[in-house]
């Protein structure tokens, strides 16, 4: 009998690609997606569908009967703006919504979590790039604590409960099916712009970096997450891994590999600052490379031709 996994957010970006993956590796797969962002239609062929809210009775319900040993957490309030105005909204779904699901699953049958954590949100500002899994932890929004602090009820529960758990701590993910709100948005957002012929805004001087990870090479990551000997806990980093290029790309040269990709040609405008963002953020990949043989495979150029490409086809 095939191993049962429930991918959360798997209507949505990321774990929609992860759940088709699943599917094609031979694990009976289940999505519960409340589709505040993502789309019914995005859930792959051959996954089961449960349409719920994560904090829900129906979610705890179906983790605690629904045979699960595998929990793949993607779904969140991911918007790190929304996080600032509402931190309480945010913790009740990003907190709330993992206890919720864990002590579901403490009654059911479930014996690992693979979780979307976030290198983007979790090490605070340096110039210490890119950083490794141990470097400090200081988040600036709301929603970087509750990435952190769910890192934390994780370890607690393989203390407590022997769950091997996993934190994936994503660099900024672009690709396919991604959506406008997430850390990768601005590719969404650039490639929209670029559809209609329209120029691109860069806020402040455009030397803010970030390390942009394409989507499949993250599915690669969910994988190797799912099958490995999860070692004892000292600290969460043992037991999270960067997901990730290790480069830093800034948003100019963003732009200017979107508008290559595209083969068009927008002005490019600049706009004030927007206050709360990191200048600079990009993860180390030498312990994914180490304990897994992991490595990024999609070069950005290739990863923007591939979502430019997906985001015509969605216009068309
Ligand atoms: N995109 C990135 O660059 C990035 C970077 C770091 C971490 N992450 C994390 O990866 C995960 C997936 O992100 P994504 O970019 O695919 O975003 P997404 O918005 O496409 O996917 C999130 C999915 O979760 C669902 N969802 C939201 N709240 C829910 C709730 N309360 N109950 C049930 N379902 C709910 C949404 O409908 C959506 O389908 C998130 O946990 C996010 O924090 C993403």
């Amino acid at each position: 009998m095939s191993e049962k996994v429930l991918v959360t957010g798997g209507a949505g970006f990321i774990g929609s690609h992860v759940a088709e993956r699943y599917l094609a590796e031979g694990f009976d797969v289940t999505v519960l997606d409340d589709l505040s962002s993502g789309r019914r239609e995005n859930v792959p062929d051959g996954a089961a569908f449960v349409q719920a809210d994560v904090g829900s009775a129906a979610a705890r319900e179906l983790m605690a009967d629904g045979g699960f040993s595998i929990l793949n957490h993607h779904a969140a309030q991911m918007d790190v703006r929304v996080s600032v105005e509402d931190p309480a909204l945010d913790a009740r779904t990003n907190l709330l919504g993992l206890l919720n699901l864990l002590e579901g699953g403490r009654a059911g049958a479930l014996r690992r979590v693979v979780f979307a954590s976030s290198g983007g949100v979790v090490y605070g500002e340096s110039d210490d790039l890119p950083h490794p899994e141990t470097a400090p932890k200081l988040p600036v929004s709301p929603y970087g604590v509750s990435k952190l602090a769910s890192e934390f009820y994780l370890a607690a529960y393989a203390q407590l409960h022997g769950l091997a758990a996993v934190s994936l701590r994503y660099a900024n993910v672009f690709g396919p099916r991604q959506n406008p709100h997430g850390e990768a948005g601005v590719v969404a957002i650039f490639g929209s712009r670029l559809l209609r012929r329209q120029g691109l805004t860069i806020f402040g001087d455009g030397s803010q970096t970030r390390d942009y990870v394409y989507v499949g090479d993250v599915v690669n990551a969910n994988l190797c997450a799912t099958r490995w000997q999860v070692p004892p806990v000292a600290t969460i980093d043992d037991v999270a891994v960067n997901v990730g290029t290790a480069a830093e790309t800034s948003v100019t040269q963003l732009a200017r590999a979107l508008i290559d990709a595209a083969e068009v040609t927008v002005p490019i405008e600049h706009a004030a600052a927007r206050p709360g963002e990191l200048r600079r953020s990009a993860v180390s990949v030498d312990k994914a490379a180490r304990i897994w043989g992991w490595r990024p495979e999609v070069t950005l150029a290739e990863g923007l031709r591939r979502t430019y490409e997906w985001i015509q086809e969605e216009a068309a």
